[in-house]
């Protein structure tokens, strides 16, 4: 069978599809910046118009499609393979280019820990280098699960081939079932990335502010380990805040005390939405952005930012940051768990 070829007749790039990847995928590994984010249909960052040529849709439901797009015809690169040559119309930008090319590895599963009553650890093992860079998300082929699932790293890249993730138990969830339920250590599973774009920055000179709500915890672990390993809390500091529901769900305090620096350099601070009636909590409360805003000293064009966590909070930090505070776009990094 022929390889097909898509051309984004947008910005001119050419690229082929193979080994049954997405448009998206394609275009990433071919090192073409097409525009995305979640790489699992749930933003909408992909959209594309087709000008010619036939595709396939994996899911004909996606949420990153608004019935005005289908009406209109709109695809999602993620959710799409060509069928044989395509010519799309596509946003792409130098941003989306990978730094560290994704590719497709076997991994093995090492070993399971247990952070909260509904987070754990799950530490996979590549042949060759985890070659990803800190705050980057990687998918996931689990037996027994139709479509990939993205997953933040919580590690930073190494010369062991050690991959690790931090996740969050999803009710009825077919991905966290297999991985909470039914994955052994040494079962074998096919991991795909590194993607992302919210990576760690370490040119960036200014202090750093991680805010993590949900499941957001991983990449935002990741990028302070990465900031402790790249010397830059040697000049900077850390702000950490973490969103949880319930004191119980609050955690991340214990990997950051293990990063040199802890409690003069990084700064802790959990907030909960729902602290309980016997006022045992001692810490900050209500929504994390307002936390943030009270708590981070000086002007907030003066941070480095990344969030991660579901989209309504992530929403309010940009709208706060953007509008409410003038924080240059450049300087804020997020990713949007769906
Ligand atoms: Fe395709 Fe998010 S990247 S919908």
């Amino acid at each position: 069978m022929n390889t097909p070829v898509i051309l984004n007749e947008r910005d001119g790039s050419r690229f082929e599809q193979r080994d049954g990847d997405t448009i998206l995928r394609a275009a990433l590994r071919a090192g073409v910046g097409l525009s995305y984010e979640c790489n699992s249909g749930g933003c909408g960052g992909c959209k594309f118009d087709l000008l010619s040529g036939e595709v396939d849709t994996l899911w004909a439901d996606a949420p990153g499609l608004t019935a005005r797009d289908r009406q209109r015809g709109r695809h999602l690169a993620c959710q799409c393979r060509a069928r044989g040559a395509v010519s799309i119309k596509a946003a792409s930008a130098a941003e989306y280019v990978p730094l560290r090319t994704p590719r497709r590895r076997q991994a093995w599963l090492t070993g399971v820990s247990e952070i909260t009553h509904d987070l754990r650890e799950f530490r996979f093992r590549t042949d060759g280098v985890a070659d990803f860079l800190p705050g980057q998300y990687a998918m996931l082929d689990l037996p027994g699960v139709g479509a990939s699932r993205a997953y933040s790293l919580s590690n930073t890249p190494n010369e062991e081939g050690e991959w690790h993730f931090q996740i969050r138990r999803v009710p009825h969830g077919q991905g966290t079932h297999a991985l909470f339920d039914r994955l052994a250590c040494g079962d074998e599973i096919g991991l795909d990335g590194p993607y992302g774009v919210a990576w760690l920055r370490t040119a960036a000179p200014r202090d750093i502010v991680c805010v993590a709500g949900g499941s957001g915890l991983a990449p935002m672990i990741s990028i302070a380990r990465g900031a402790a390993e790249a010397g830059m809390l040697e000049t900077r500091k850390l702000y950490f805040f973490y969103g949880a529901r319930t004191p119980r769900d609050v955690c991340g305090q214990a990997m950051l005390e293990k990063l040199e620096g802890f409690g003069e350099r990084i700064h802790y601070i959990p907030v909960v939405s729902l602290p309980g009636e016997d006022g045992a909590w001692p810490g900050e409360t209500g929504y994390v952005h307002d936390a943030l805003a009270r708590s981070l000293p000086g002007g907030l064009p003066g941070f480095e930012f990344y969030f991660a966590g579901p989209p309504p909070m992530t929403q309010a930090l940009q709208e706060m940051l953007m509008v409410g505070h003038r924080v240059p776009f450049e300087q804020i990094h997020f990713d949007r768990f769906f």
